[in-house]
């Protein structure tokens, strides 16, 4: 398994470009289910899931092209015949957001079988939301074997009011109701930047959606969607993981390539721990602007504070002066990274879902390892200002949501390389 060897104490300095959205990407490419035309997404970051999406649509019959070299950050995917509605447990254990192919699949085909995902490092990530609206929409589902079998004649339109807010729910029902039988209402929606880019595709598609970006959406449900060429939005959680990195460092950052205004929450909060933003329009300038000052954390549902940012918020409390309260609200299990922090040298207590951080604590480097993806991201974060070499093992969890990590960081001064497994070396 690949390492990160990185030695601490660079200030970032010059300009980082930011990639596609996997978490747009991801339900952009299952929407291509829904029709028989080609679908084409541009922007399409070249990360791990991304790859397992591919593999995941060719194994039900799709034609998948996707772009390296000559067609970079591109995707033609065309489900002309879906010959094996299945999405298999091999495929959906090594990626959750597989079960964002059950909606599309069972609009389109009128059955599904999909592995049930596993539960996973941050939490239990039920999926009982997405069965609870398919079943509203006349959908008939079983479980067995581990496995989701989900059929009907036609989807028809429903009433649905999610119990909770639920991104890749909203994104899943999203798709099935576009090809429903009449008009379906949702409310209580995830707003996520995700959701909007999803539904701009749809509509590029022929669908009927009004509301996307909002908690209330309604859907008329028309007979067939038609192919589309569509731009994926930039990834903003790996935009706000750079925009930590130059403030950690003390450095002077361009994060280029990204949307501000996906951004809000996370320029407030920096720019109450002091740090100097200015936001261009496709592009944020991120500055020390002398001590860090503490400032507190509540994870919540976009527009607020994403949790996707919570473990990378964690490592630059370690710098800031005073005491950071930071509460996880979605998920009941995301502080993975407070032990392995705590091992550099942090000094932070977790209570239920609330970890407190005494900063100022210098890091010292040390061998560390990777949890999950947005975990990962936290430890590279604290390794850049560390004293001395960090060693950080299981990097295949950024792998799969970071493009080129190491890439990016050594271009604005990281001292970041990637040790591969060589036999018999440690
Ligand atoms: C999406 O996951 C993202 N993944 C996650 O990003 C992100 O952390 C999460 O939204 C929250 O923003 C993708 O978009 C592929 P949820 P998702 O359904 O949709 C509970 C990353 O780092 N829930 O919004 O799976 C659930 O347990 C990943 O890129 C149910 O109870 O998250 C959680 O507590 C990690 N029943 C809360 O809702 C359901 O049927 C929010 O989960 C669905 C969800």
């Amino acid at each position: 398994m690949d390492k990160f060897v990185v030695r601490g104490g660079n200030p970032l300095l010059g300009t980082i470009k930011v990639s596609g959205a996997k978490n747009s990407a991801l339900p952009c490419m299952a929407a291509a289910i829904l029709t028989e035309d080609e679908v084409i997404l541009e922007n399409i970051p070249q990360v791990r899931d991304i790859e397992t999406e591919r593999k995941l649509l060719a194994s039900m019959g799709a034609e998948v092209e996707l772009g390296y070299g000559r067609a970079q950050h591109r995707t033609h995917i065309r489900c002309a015949v879906l010959s094996d509605p299945v999405a298999k447990y091999e495929i959906v254990k090594t990626m959750r957001a597989s079960s964002l192919v059950l909606g599309p699949l069972i609009a389109r085909t009128g059955v599904a079988r999909v592995a049930m995902p596993g539960g996973c490092a941050i939490g239990g990530r039920p999926i009982d939301l997405h069965i609870k609206g398919l079943e509203a929409m006349g959908a008939t589902i079983t479980q067995e074997h581990g496995y989701l079998e989900a059929r009907t004649d036609r989807l028809k339109g429903a009433h649905i009011v999610f119990d909770k807010i639920t991104v890749t729910g909203t994104e899943d029902l999203l798709m099935a109701a576009t090809l429903a039988e009449g008009e379906t209402l949702f409310e209580n929606c995830a707003r996520e930047p995700e959701v909007t880019d999803l539904a701009a595709l749809l509509i590029a598609m022929g669908a009927n959606i009004e509301g996307a970006g909002t908690s209330t959406i309604r859907v008329q449900g028309v007979a067939k969607l038609h192919g589309a060429r569509h731009r994926i939005n930039p990834d903003r959680i790996e935009a706000g993981t750079f925009l930590i990195a130059g403030a950690i460092t003390g450095g002077d950052l361009n994060v280029d390539c990204c949307e501000p205004a996906h951004l809000s929450a996370l320029i407030y909060k920096l720019e109450q721990c002091g740090v100097r933003i200015d936001v261009g329009t496709d592009h944020i300038r991120v500055r020390s602007g002398g001590d860090l000052k503490a400032a507190d954390i509540s994870t919540e549902e976009y527009p607020g504070f994403p949790t996707d940012m919570q473990a990378q918020y964690m490592a630059l409390a370690t710098q800031a002066e005073g005491t950071t309260i930071v509460t996880e609200n979605i998920f009941e299990n995301r502080f993975m990274h407070v032990q392995e922090l705590n091992r550099m040298g942090a000094n932070i207590t977790v209570q239920g879902r609330t970890a407190t951080v005494q900063g100022k604590t210098p890091l010292q480097s040390a061998a560390v390892m990777c949890s999950d993806l947005r975990a990962s991201a936290s430890l590279v974060l604290a390794a850049l200002v560390a004293d001395g070499e960090t060693i950080l093992d299981r990097v295949y969890h950024m792998d799969r949501g970071y493009e080129r990590l190491e890439e990016k960081l050594r271009g604005v001064g990281a001292q970041i390389r990637r040790m591969g497994d060589v036999f018999g070396k440690k």
